[in-house]
């Protein structure tokens, strides 16, 4: 890596020429021992001084440029009086390698790039000081590399890697089942897109799935529940990686601007009048989105332990919400119950020392196995997949080691009939369970008394539960097994419609 950086320095007033060219080369002496680079070029015209850096990898020119004004202006300010009173950085050229040539161009905000080969030259033009102090050239360097690589791996097939399979079961019919609930009345499209309206008796069945998880996994488990806001700041983004990973499938929050009617008034007035939603008048009293609503809700779990440490008697912590409701715009793919802008989902999250967490991912296999087996009665499968934090981090590039058993995620499947023979359609991934690492305690920086802190989470999705299991067992209780008509026997009358 090569760093070329030219900028001006303004002094608070002219100063002798023999006086800086001391100090520049004292600094230049001091720079070479440790690495190499150097002050290559300079000139003082008046109290204007233009500089040019050139260094390699050890150190990148813009923090010698800052250390260089710190230094002089330490110096002179305690020698003559005089100060520095701005950095100007009009060139910045960055030279670097990449492992491999891009398949096609590259662009990133606020600079130039230009590759040839493996080779990039990066541009940066009238940078701000506070932009070099903030490190941005060491991340748009990673952002180059990065968007280099994804190019290998865009379009790629997913990982996928089968762990376990259940026996064959035979369905009890092979229709759709939302379009049967909706004709049947038990259930309406909701008032927006990829919404729902669960009458009594879809209701019900929702409800039973979330207390069998609570009851048959998570309290034998020793799980303790806790109640989250759905509403996520994006300062909790930033740390998850979700701001970058998924800002179109947000669904945004914005905060009024004052709750003060009178500057309502215009929009009430137009409401009153109009009977339609006055858009610019909206627009003027909106603040824009700070937050977003639940897409996962592990993410607030971390945060409300931040900084913290906890106490080794309360390892491993195994905490579960069940009432964050997850927003996420789907777009093109939504379809019936299970893939939806708004669903319910359960949350287990555990933060441990990592021999523990691996054991308790035994226990909670072991756990779904009997809900999954038993009570349910499902044809089901789970594979190792793309861990879920790469994919909402926005990343496709699976990690080096991983797929080994250890760090990552696991999707367990389920056949849905009405989408075709168990051997070629796609099944349905109606929960998932990971295991993160140190990932999330350390962007969160929770620590535990000594030693290493793991963590993970597992997504007990309530729709796709009942979609899996409505989809093989039907929706009449009498074909339903014995383990779940435990926990819902009849079903509630509903709504007599005429
Ligand atoms: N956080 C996990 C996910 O988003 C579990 O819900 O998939
Ligand atoms: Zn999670």
């Amino acid at each position: 890596m090569r760093f070329h950086l030219k900028a001006r320095l303004k002094l608070s007033r002219p100063i002798d020429k023999a006086i800086l060219s001391k100090e520049i080369d004292d600094f230049n002496h001091q720079l070479m021992e440790r690495s190499e680079a150097s002050i290559e070029e300079w000139d003082l015209k008046e109290n204007i001084l233009d500089l040019s850096i050139v260094s390699g990898t050890r150190r990148r020119a813009h923090d010698i440029l800052l250390n260089f004004s710190n230094v002089l202006s330490r110096k002179l300010g305690k020698a003559y009086k005089v100060g520095i009173r701005g950095i100007d950085v009009y060139l910045y050229e960055i030279r670097f390698s990449l492992d491999r040539e891009p398949l096609h161009d590259i662009v990133i905000p606020f600079a130039d790039v230009q590759i040839e080969g493996k080779e990039v030259r990066m541009v940066l033009r009238d940078t701000s000081e506070e932009f070099l102090r903030k490190n941005y050239v060491d991340r748009m360097i990673r952002l180059v590399r990065e968007k280099v690589e994804s190019q290998y791996y865009e379009g790629k097939g997913e990982f996928w890697k089968l762990i376990w399979r259940s026996e064959e079961k035979d369905p009890v019919w092979n229709r759709d089942p939302t379009e049967e609930m909706l004709k049947r009345g038990w259930l309406v499209q909701g008032p927006t897109k990829g919404k729902w309206f669960y009458r009594p008796q879809a209701a019900a069945i929702l409800r039973a799935m979330e207390r069998i998880a609570i009851e048959e996994v998570l309290k034998p488990l020793g799980f303790q529940e806790v109640i989250e806001s759905h509403i996520v700041p994006f300062d909790i983004w930033l740390k998850t990686g979700h701001l970058e990973g998924m800002p179109g499938e947000i669904y945004y929050v914005c905060e009024p601007r004052s709750r003060d009617v009178k500057e309502w008034e215009r929009f009430i007035d137009l409401v009153k009048i109009t009977r339609e939603v006055p858009e610019d008048e909206l627009r003027r009293n909106l603040s824009l989105p700070r937050a977003g609503i639940c897409y996962a809700q592990c993410p607030v779990i971390y945060w409300s332990l931040k900084g913290r440490t906890l106490a080794d008697e309360g390892l491993p912590l195994l905490l579960f919400d069940r009432s964050a409701i997850s927003g996420r715009y789907e777009s093109g793919g939504r379809h019936g119950i299970e893939r939806v802008d708004e669903f319910h989902r359960i949350e287990p999250v555990y933060i441990g020392k990592p021999e523990q967490l691996i054991e308790l991912r035994e226990r909670l296999i072991e756990r779904y196995k009997h809900v999954f087996n038993e009570i349910l009665d499902l044809e089901w499968r789970m594979a190792w997949v793309t861990p879920w934090y790469l994919q909402q981090a926005g990343k496709t590039k699976i990690e080096e080691g991983y797929g080994e058993g250890v760090i990552g995620t696991i999707d367990f499947e389920a056949w849905l009939p009405y989408r075709g023979d168990r051997e070629s359609s796609k099944w349905l991934e109606f929960q998932n369970l990971s295991i993160l690492g140190d990932k999330y305690v350390k962007a969160f920086n929770i620590k535990a008394q000594k030693g290493e802190l793991w963590s993970g989470c597992s997504g007990i999705g309530l729709e796709r539960w009942m979609a899996v299991f409505l989809a093989q067992k039907g929706l009449d209780p009498e074909n339903w097994p014995k383990g779940f008509r435990r926990y819902l026997d009849k079903l509630p009358e509903g709504i007599k419609i005429l």
